[in-house]
């Protein structure tokens, strides 16, 4: 997740793109970019690792004077394919071509062999840079030669995965081209200028008119106007609309909170984390710096994490070790370095951080590296210390999280777990490349009952206004269930301050069962209907036995689950799933519900007291 920008007008463009950037910037921090056309023929490109500061330090240093020029784009980097560097940063460029994109261009490997063989030096390890490197040939021959918009379509035609796109080109300096597939990009629309941004946030000072361009949309930007075509050149329309927001609300997307931004992008984050790998029939890690042979060699998998991170562990063991019949132990970070752990050679510690830069995890990998396990670190941030110690890595593409309590990220570690057990299970044979491939072709569906379930939350709301002045709070389930209860407790714990518990269904009555008491709202989440032999019929016996202590239940089930309805004072209804699939889906009434009664108590949702978003410190 990137932020884009771009201006043609009749203003100095630099100084409009800085603040666009600057309200883009909580799409992402690790680098960031600008370049400015001068209208006779060159442009000027800075770009500098890390905030923004440092692009508007080197910026000043240079002057910006040596900026001229009314038309610029601009670029705040989350890095996916190459870690954050000036190098990696965007523009990039290709002789008087000058893009900036956000997405995943996913056939950029064989793109990049094509420009090598050709003779092309690429300079980044991005793969945002072949786009330049495109337009710049099919603007130097071939068909579309001198045609700045047809090289663009062209170019763009080329591409797999998900993009938005800006295009410049000094040559032609009063005009940008820039498209869109499955990324954001809105048109802003001023008096005599032209605006593009990855939300409108980028622009809203300027001018409150915006255009919303559809999928595969193509638009030609003039100080004077705008044209949108689809890739063939075809023309269609975008969808005005009138911005009424204020510029704080803007940010967050006209969400109170970037936490319910953040929930409802959840769909995106995990259609994102699965997307570029499964290729060939196969699941494919980011950076595999360990031998096939090696991850065929591992006999015993340990995963270890803090938080929320931890929890999604604890998830990823139970299809792990159904899939890959390896025995795996999940472990809080802080603790497991300190107890002498068993690990060889043939240890693969799995090391699960949003934000890389944990130090209770980083100790526990570098204890793991001492002993000579393998490590695969599984992030949300490219470029942090964890992956770099790791021997592979798989990042998860949910975006930058703002707000504290990790929403996206959660889910986004949940699927990337779930790649590491199916390629264990795929390297290892325990699980045919068709059963892998059926596996995965599960997870993709996953987005689509993540919406439906984002896109029901406000009896969840409604609930949570209800119990928002409980004293306590319980949250029970089974298998998966368990660490969705964890989730659930800490998610309410640390936004609302309210005391609240998780606990194994099954293990309620070897002592927490004190614990209800008229009125003690508690939470259960049902496993699936499909298969739910067993485990359905023994938490229908729990949630019996708290309601007759005199507990309220909350039951998150499946739509169709009719034989615990009855049995619920509140019933939230969640799609059919698989029962490892289930967290996907059942954490996220958890999440809204905290959101809500943290509001509900006066309480700032996106900073919870005490608590910071990447804790450096053991
Ligand atoms: C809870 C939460 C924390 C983090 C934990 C690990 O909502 O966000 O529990 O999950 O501090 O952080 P990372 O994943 O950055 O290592």
């Amino acid at each position: 997740m990137c932020g884009i920008v771009g201006y043609v007008g009749h203003q100095a463009a630099l100084p409009v793109v800085v603040e666009a950037l600057r309200r883009m910037e909580y799409r992402g921090y690790d680098s960031s970019g600008v370049a400015v056309l001068d209208g006779s023929g060159s442009s000027r490109v800075e770009k500098k690792e890390g905030k923004l500061a440092n692009l508007e330090a080197s910026l000043d240093s240079a002057g910006h004077d040596s900026f001229p020029g009314t038309t610029g784009i601009g670029h705040t980097r989350w890095a996916t394919h190459g870690r954050p560097s000036d190098r990696n940063a965007h523009p990039h460029v290709s002789g008087d071509v000058a893009i900036v994109h956000n997405g995943i261009i996913e056939n950029f490997a064989p793109l990049r062999a094509e420009l090598e063989a050709a003779g092309v030096e690429l300079e980044s390890d991005t793969d945002s840079e072949v786009a330049a490197h495109l337009l710049a040939c099919e603007m130097a021959s071939g068909p579309n030669a001198g045609d700045f918009v047809a090289s663009c379509r062209a170019v763009l035609n080329r591409l797999e995965g998900a993009f938005t796109l800006v295009f410049s080109h000094a040559a032609h300096p009063d005009i940008l081209v820039a498209a869109r597939r499955s990324t954001p990009l809105v048109l802003g629309v001023g008096e005599g200028e032209m605006f593009l941004g990855s939300d409108v946030a980028a622009f809203i000072e300027h001018t409150r008119e915006a255009v919303e361009l559809g999928q595969d949309n193509v638009v030609v930007l003039r100080a004077d106007g705008y044209e949108i075509t689809d890739l063939a050149g075809e023309p269609t329309e975008g969808r005005p609309f009138h911005i009424d927001w204020d510029l704080a609300a803007a940010e967050k997307g006209g969400y109170d909170y970037f936490m319910l931004k953040e929930i409802a992008e959840q769909p995106k984050a995990v259609a994102d984390t699965l997307l570029g790998h499964f290729q060939d029939g196969r699941i494919v890690l980011d950076e595999q710096r360990i031998s096939d042979q090696d991850l065929r060699d591992i006999d015993k998998v340990f995963i270890v994490a803090c938080g929320s991170a931890y929890h999604s562990g604890m998830v990823a063991k139970y299809a792990i070790e159904h899939w890959t019949r390896l025995p795996c132990e999940v472990e809080i970070a802080s603790e497991f370095r300190y107890r002498d752990p068993v690990l060889d050679r043939s240890t693969l510690v799995v090391a699960i951080s949003q934000s890389g830069e944990t130090a209770d995890t980083l100790e526990a990998v570098r204890h793991a590296k001492a002993q000579k396990a393998r490590v695969l670190a599984v992030c949300n941030t490219n470029g942090s210390q964890i992956p770099r110690e790791a021997d592979a890595v798989l990042y998860t593409h949910a975006g930058p999280e703002i707000g504290v309590a990790s929403t996206k990220a959660y889910l986004a570690q949940i699927t990337a777990n779930y790649l590491v057990g199916l390629a264990l299970a795929q390297a290892r044979g325990t699980k045919y490349p068709d059963e892998v491939a059926a596996e995965f072709r599960q997870l993709e569906r996953m987005p689509e009952d993540i919406q439906r379930v984002v896109d029901s939350l406000d009896p969840v709301r409604e609930i949570a206004r209800e119990l928002a002045d409980s004293k306590s709070v319980l949250f029970l389930g089974r298998h998966v269930g368990y660490p969705t209860a964890l989730e659930g407790a800490l998610k309410l714990k640390e936004l609302a301050y309210m005391h609240a518990e998780g606990f194994p269904a099954g293990e309620l009555k070897h002592g927490p069962i004190a614990l209800i008491e008229d009125g003690l709202p508690v939470f259960i989440v049902m496993p699936p209907v499909e298969g739910r032999g067993v485990l359905h019929s023994k938490l229908v016996s729990n949630i019996q036995e708290i309601r007759a202590r005199g507990a309220r239940t909350i039951v998150i089930a499946e739509e169709g689950d009719e034989v615990v309805r009855p049995l619920s004072d509140y019933f939230i209804p969640i799609p059919a799933s698989t029962t490892l699939l289930q967290p996907l889906l059942a954490t996220i009434p958890y999440q809204a519900f905290a959101a809500e009664v943290a509001a509900a108590r006066g309480y700032d949702v996106d900073k919870p007291r005490n608590l910071a978003k990447s804790v450096t410190v053991e």
